[in-house]
């Protein structure tokens, strides 16, 4: 989704607004652009496509100590450089960058119309450059708080205005915006990741609440001109993290360090003497834990696929039970929210607007929230009731991997926490620590098959559909599977159970048609054994993901790629990282981009 970056201090603005859009690069966009102040001018430099188009666009003209910068992702008009943000008033005295959608802009649009501003771009955006000229009379804060009374929609913005240089203001509402600030300097960005380089402080501003930046201070206000004062927080993150390492793409990296991003989800909140999982964020005292009749739980993409693993976890090893939804879909049915229902959020960006809402909706009728969020401070994180974070560190590249494989610790963990709680024995709980503890080198097992893997996608990178089918617990995975492959090599592919091929996709069956199956080695190995072999009479090419010696598999199957023996619930962890590895070795086969994929976001903060 769209990016903001602002900038007011010593250093040269273009610079660090270039370096924070590049660290922008990751959430997805087709154009950019950035707005200097010059002595007494502003300077808009803007270009379609990559930000390396834009970066050697710039020359010694664009020199200034104050700007804003943004990365933007369509959603009204077309991609091209006029529609590139900042966007400009008729006399060119203000600027703005904007993410979110502002509904009401045909209204607002032919108001201005009629009073003879003439309209240079397609964006629902532009209007807010031109309402804010129009409404200036003493200070920039006061013209965009009266533009912000206007607006219907979401935003989140940056403002600059040549009558007042040196001077940023910013405002939210549903698109996140945080402030960077430091010494002597001071930034303002959509995601934490713009301003890492340059300092760890940071300040989240809340819906409704505006900014003033200086070099000097940030002052915060809300829409009242009512000071609110804020919390300076710091981020945990490293730079390194958000650099590549050696590795040519982010995916690749990230699907590599999920030996050490899982270990960091469970380390520490295990209790050994009481063979428990401890999850200090909760907010829920033992007697509420144990009062939960129900759990349902949310999400959208990869999230959603790990809340639909959680729910089979939770409902299989603590009894209580669960099902998983599509925020898009609960948010809008009006949901019934049951009295002893605990509500679980998941979302790595803690910004997915269809989860945020659904949150919210669900909070309004009563139901307790918990989130599961990935970035610390995020708006999810943040107005959910309790929650855990993953600590899986940040996730760049669009497809998310390492995020997924962390939420599934916490759903582990807080299986444990109730199975505990409930029916489970001190000896059942050191046994579900010990599998758990031994996930991450059994996941380096999975990683070390690497140049296999690679062999077989380069062997089918040329299919145009594949079909992802597993049972159980390794259904939701055949769904990331297949979401996996689609999201970053753009071939078409199909994940359902396997019970369910005889019911339609056993239609598209045929010698193009590869099949990934996913076998584990419960009861239900012998009823996915005959949908491979149905399969198979049609001529369907098979590659499989089965436990290490299962030799009738590999001998029915055209491939076959092993995973260690587990638990037979932590088959989810071990057979979801060959599928994300099969799907990065064809998308790179096909010289896709992998790590940055067309029209994919990586935090999706429009509905
Ligand atoms: C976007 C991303 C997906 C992600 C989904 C949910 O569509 O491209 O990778 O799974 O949003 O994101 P969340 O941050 O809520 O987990």
């Amino acid at each position: 989704m769209c990016g903001i970056i602002g900038y007011t201090g010593p250093r040269n603005a273009a610079d660090v607004l270039v370096e924070g859009l590049k660290r922008l690069e990751y959430r997805g966009y087709d154009s950019a652009g950035i707005c200097i102040a010059q002595s007494d001018s502003l300077k808009v430099l803007k270009r379609a496509g990559k930000i390396a188009v834009l970066r050697e666009a710039l020359d010694d003209q664009f020199s200034g100590t104050t700007g804003i910068g943004h990365t933007r992702w369509a959603t009204h008009g077309e991609v091209n450089e006029t529609n590139a943000h900042p966007h400009l008033d008729s006399k060119e005295e203000f600027s703005i960058v904007h993410n979110g959608i502002i509904e009401n802009y045909q209204q607002l649009k032919q108001g201005l119309e009629h009073e003879g501003v003439t309209f240079l771009t397609t964006t629902d955006s532009e209007v807010i450059a031109h309402l804010i000229a129009k409404h200036y009379q003493e200070s920039l804060e006061q013209a965009v708080r009266d533009t912000l009374f206007l607006l219907k929609g979401t935003y989140g913005i940056a403002v600059m205005s040549s009558r007042e240089p040196g001077k940023i203001v910013g405002a939210r509402n549903g698109s996140p915006l945080v402030i960077g600030v430091g010494d002597g300097e001071m930034f303002l960005a959509s995601d934490v990741t713009a301003v890492l380089a340059y300092t760890k402080q940071v300040v989240y501003l809340n819906d409704g609440e505006m900014v003033t930046i200086t070099s000097r201070e940030f002052r915060t206000q809300d829409l009242h001109e009512r000071i609110v004062q804020k919390q300076i927080e710091l981020i945990d993150w490293e730079l390194e993290q958000i650099e590549r390492q050696g590795y040519k793409q982010f995916m690749e990296k990230e699907i590599h360090e999920q030996p050490e991003s899982i270990k960091r989800g469970f380390q520490g909140r295990i209790n050994y003497d009481q063979a428990t999982a401890h999850l200090g964020g909760l907010n829920m005292s033992p007697q509420e834990l144990r009062e939960v009749e129900r759990i349902r739980i949310i999400g959208a993409g990869t999230s959603y696929h790990a809340a639909m693993i959680g729910s089979y976890l939770l409902e299989q090893i603590a009894r209580i039970p669960c099902s998983a939804e599509l925020s898009s879909e609960i948010r809008y049915r009006n949901p019934v929210v049951e009295p002893k229902s605990l509500y679980i959020a998941v979302s790595q960006s803690g910004e997915t607007a269809d989860t945020l809402s659904a949150m919210r909706e669900l909070q309004r009728k009563g139901a307790r929230v918990l989130g599961i969020c990935n970035v610390v401070g995020s708006t999810i994180a943040r107005e959910s009731d309790g929650g855990v974070y993953l600590h899986s560190g940040p996730e760049i590249a669009v497809a998310s991997t390492k995020a997924f494989t962390s939420q599934l610790t916490i759903f582990y963990l807080l299986s444990l926490m109730f199975a505990r709680q409930r029916h489970y024995s001190v000896d059942e709980g050191q046994q579900f620590i010990q599998a758990i503890e031994k996930v991450p080198e059994q996941i380096g097992a999975v990683l070390a098959q690497a140049q296999q893997i690679q062999d077989i996608a380069r062997r089918y990178s040329g299919a145009r559909n594949v079909l992802f089918l597993g049972r159980g617990k390794l259904f939701p995975v055949a769904l990331e599977g297949a979401l996996k492959l689609k999201e970053i090599s753009y071939i078409h592919a199909e994940g359902c159970s396997a019970a369910e091929i005889k019911h339609g996709p056993i239609a598209l069956i045929n010698e193009e048609t590869p099949s990934v199956f996913l076998i584990g080695d419960d009861f239900l190995r012998e009823k996915v054994l005959s949908n491979l072999k149905e399969v198979k009479a049609r001529k369907g090419k098979v590659i499989a993901i089965a436990v290490e010696g299962d030799q009738e598999v590999a001998d029915l199957a055209d491939d076959v790629i092993f995973v260690p023996h587990a638990w037979e619930c932590m088959y989810p962890y071990l057979m979801v990282v060959p599928l994300q590895m099969l799907s990065f070795y064809c998308a790179l086969e096909l010289g896709c981009n992998v790590d940055q994929p067309r029209n994919l976001a990586k935090s999706v903060t429009v509905e």
